[in-house]
């Protein structure tokens, strides 16, 4: 059937389309933040399992540990991530959706995350821009697409994406992709890439990761070395001078997980460990067993003044300011016009480090001295400060103006 139509009719159905038109190019869309833009505007803390268990994870650990980050105080500290590291994933269905190892992980991936958040914690996940992960699991190299999808829809906070497998792969290329991956998924997942340092990361990797690794895995250990090229902290730790420009708010350098508490090194050694990593602004994930730490350890990972100087809001990087070979003075500016000092002693014997304020470039005569690590005031100085300092160990003490 023919509809025959008024002439004033089709005029006002022709206006009506007119002004609707109109209308909708108008009528902007609210601008949309992208999912991932602002996050970590300190560095990242939380938890990964790696350091400690290895491949050895599964549910009940992981619950454990987010139970013990609470009643630690950690939790109130500041630390937030529970994220687990390799070998929770074993294979992918038909569809090539990712499976989880139904045996260590029976609950499935998601129930673990809303146990995870339901502790006020955030929760992560690590997988690799390669065909597989380092130890042999499916790696999301070609489904980079499904693999955030999935990790949206199981609600993960943070996603560390390894490099190993990657042969013929550019770092750029497969970083950026596993980034617009995440950012077409819709939820806000902190982007931790860890490629080793290998291609240079802090020169480009701003935008696309939070946070990236700047060197080899790791060890818990004073110095070693290891022949696929792990390495101890001071090993680690030479290798962030001259990176610190890189770092700011949303994108870090990171010079790996801590091993305080894995027995490695002692009480000294791991209180200089955490120090020079909260001087480098560095993002603090636990590597220990939450559940069973000494007073010391637990007293190390929850002094709030200490993390306070890493999670600074001017997110500098601190650096070394003067190197007498085992003697070494590191600094970082804070906020609120102070300096925080790292006396370093790398030697055998305990020995006296100085500072001058003019070396931290202070410009006043006359400075309040606080040792973090005694929680106390030392009183007021004039233009330099100095302090015995322990065998491989640290004083760490804010200079105020
Ligand atoms: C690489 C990473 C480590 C850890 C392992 C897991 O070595 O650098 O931090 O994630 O893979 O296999």
């Amino acid at each position: 059937m023919k509809i025959r139509l008024k002439t004033t009719t089709k005029l006002s159905l022709f206006l009506g389309l007119f002004c609707f038109v109109i209308f909708m190019i108008s009528c902007k869309a609210p601008e949309q933040k992208a999912p991932l833009a602002d996050l970590a505007q300190t560095p990242p803390m939380g938890w990964n399992s790696w350091n400690k268990f290895g491949c050895d994870v599964d549910e009940n650990m992981i619950k454990e540990m987010a139970d013990a980050m609470v009643s630690s105080g950690m939790r109130d500290v500041g630390y937030e991530f529970i994220v687990i590291d390799d070998c929770w994933q074993l294979s992918r269905d038909s569809e090539g959706n990712i499976v989880e190892d139904s045996e260590h992980f029976p609950s499935g991936i998601k129930a673990l995350a809303d146990y995870v958040h339901s502790k006020g914690l955030k929760f992560g996940l690590y997988s690799c821009a390669g065909t597989k992960t380092c130890q042999g699991r499916p790696g999301s190299k070609g489904y980079e697409e499904k693999d955030a999808t999935q990790y949206a829809a199981w609600e993960v906070d943070y996603l560390k994406y390894d490099w190993c497998n990657t042969k013929g792969v550019d770092a750029t290329q497969a970083y950026t992709k596993m980034r617009k991956a995440l950012e077409a998924a819709g939820r806000p997942i902190v982007f931790s890439m860890c490629e080793w340092g290998r291609n240079k990361p802090w020169l480009w990797a701003e935008g696309i990761g939070h946070l990236w690794r700047t060197t080899a895995d790791i060890q818990d250990c004073w110095d070693c070395t290891r022949d696929w090229g792990g390495m101890g902290f001071i090993k680690i730790l030479d290798l962030q001078v001259g990176l610190e420009e890189y770092a700011g708010p949303g994108h870090w350098n990171d010079p790996d997980m801590l091993e305080v508490g894995n027995q490695g090194m002692s009480t000294t050694e791991y209180t200089a460990h955490f120090s020079l990593w909260c001087i480098l602004a560095a993002p603090l994930m636990a590597g220990n067993d939450l559940r069973n730490m000494s007073d010391e350890i637990r007293e190390i990972l929850t002094n709030a003044e200490v993390i306070a100087v890493d999670q600074d809001p001017l997110g500098i990087q601190g650096r070394k300011v003067r190197d007498d070979g085992d003697f070494e003075v590191w600094s970082k500016p804070l906020a609120d016009g102070s300096r925080v000092v790292v006396l370093f002693n790398r030697s055998s014997g305990d020995t006296k480090i100085s500072v001058t304020w003019q070396e931290i470039e202070l410009s006043v005569q006359e400075a309040v001295v606080r040792d973090l690590w005694k929680k106390e005031d030392l009183g007021q100085f004039q233009s330099s400060f100095s302090a015995v300092v322990p065998s491989h160990g640290v004083v760490m003490v804010k200079i105020t103006p």
